[in-house]
């Protein structure tokens, strides 16, 4: 069996419920001068939309092979992966414990009210780095262990050698869509942090010979020590997971921090205008964190006409931070038109 046949048959959870769409952003286009596609992982349920669902269809399949009952994963407050990671324990049965680096807020909006509800277990260790929240996780894994638990821990953003395969599945998805529309891929575009996209991406795309170019806007500094060498990692591990015979170097990493701005989380040039351009002109919403900044690139990278078409957009959700009264504020004061109402 080739690597492409055993990831095809890779086991998989359907956690989504059905294939995105590909979606001809006409408007959007006539406006930029190049041809832009949307995949719209944005869609799905409320807990199960964005990126981090490719992931854990994977990694989850993987874990309850395992005999898990209890899931460990750390993030911040804002943390879309926690909040897909209790979405996904819940319907799948499983417990889960979310490890978030901040102090317990005083209220529970957006991504936090939603791990409540979906039932997770919240364990908050104050303002920590990324290093020091991972040793807080493994001392939760621990602990839990301790009591009898059947722990899986994923990693920071569910980014992993294993769940890149997700996303390496999710490339084979779009090919075939584009395909079937008559169109090849030019540029994937999509905003990335802990890797496990990217790296994805990168491996279905090399398993397909190349045909793309991948452009990642980095949308968190910092997660790594190395980051292109652990997105390589993880790709390379996928690689070998399928068994795949690939030379993936660090060429094939291809991240941008032109759009990261004054860090994860905080503002950036050009994020509300694309907030607004999207909203306006496809009624597709992206996210202040994420989704806004990897849209501000296209709209930049396509005004300097460095961008190969036609250019696929990979919506990787998010937009549950748009209900963080932070980022509602700052949203609305931030877009002329909306500051401009007397409210
Ligand atoms: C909405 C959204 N977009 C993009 C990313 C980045 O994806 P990755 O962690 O796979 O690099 C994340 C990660 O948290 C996310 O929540």
């Amino acid at each position: 069996m080739n690597a492409l046949d055993t990831l095809a048959q890779l086991p998989r959870l359907n956690l989504r419920g059905f294939t995105s769409p590909v979606q001809h952003l006409e408007c959007l286009s006539a406006k930029l001068g190049v041809e832009v596609w949307c995949k719209r992982d944005d869609i799905g349920t409320v807990g199960l939309a964005g990126n981090k669902v490719r992931k854990l269809e994977v990694e989850l399949a993987y874990a309850i092979a395992q005999g898990a009952k209890h899931l460990v994963v750390e993030g911040s407050r804002l943390s879309n992966a926690a909040r897909a990671v209790a979405a996904a324990a819940a319907a799948t049965g499983l417990q889960c414990t979310l490890v978030l680096c901040h102090d317990e807020p005083s209220e529970a909006v957006g991504n936090l009210l939603l791990d409540g509800l979906y039932g997770a277990n919240l364990r908050f260790v104050g303002n920590v780095s990324w290093a020091e929240l991972a040793q807080h996780a493994e001392a939760v894994v621990a602990e839990l262990e301790n009591t009898g638990e059947r722990v899986y821990r994923l990693p920071i953003g569910c980014a992993s050698a294993r769940s890149s395969l997700g996303f390496a599945l999710a490339y084979a998805e779009l090919h075939e869509q584009m395909a079937s529309q008559g169109r090849e891929i030019g540029t994937i575009l999509h905003a990335s942090s802990s890797g496990g996209t990217h790296s994805g991406l990168v491996l279905g795309n090399a398993l397909f010979g190349s045909p793309s170019t991948i452009r990642g806007i980095v949308v968190a500094g910092e997660v790594y020590d190395d980051v292109p060498g652990q997105y390589l990692a993880f790709a390379q591990g996928g690689a070998r997971l399928i068994g795949a015979q690939l030379e993936l170097t660090r060429e094939d990493i291809n991240l941008t921090e032109d759009y990261l701005g004054d860090g994860y989380g905080l503002s950036a040039p050009g994020v509300m205008e694309a907030i607004d351009l999207l909203a306006t002109t496809e009624g597709i919403l992206v996210d202040p964190v994420y989704s806004a900044k990897a849209v501000a690139a296209l709209i930049d990278l396509a005004a300097k006409k460095e961008l190969e078409g036609p250019v696929v957009f990979w919506h990787t959700g998010g937009y549950h931070s748009l209900f963080d009264p932070h980022y509602s504020r700052k949203v609305w004061c931030g877009i002329e038109r909306l500051s401009a109402m007397q409210l």
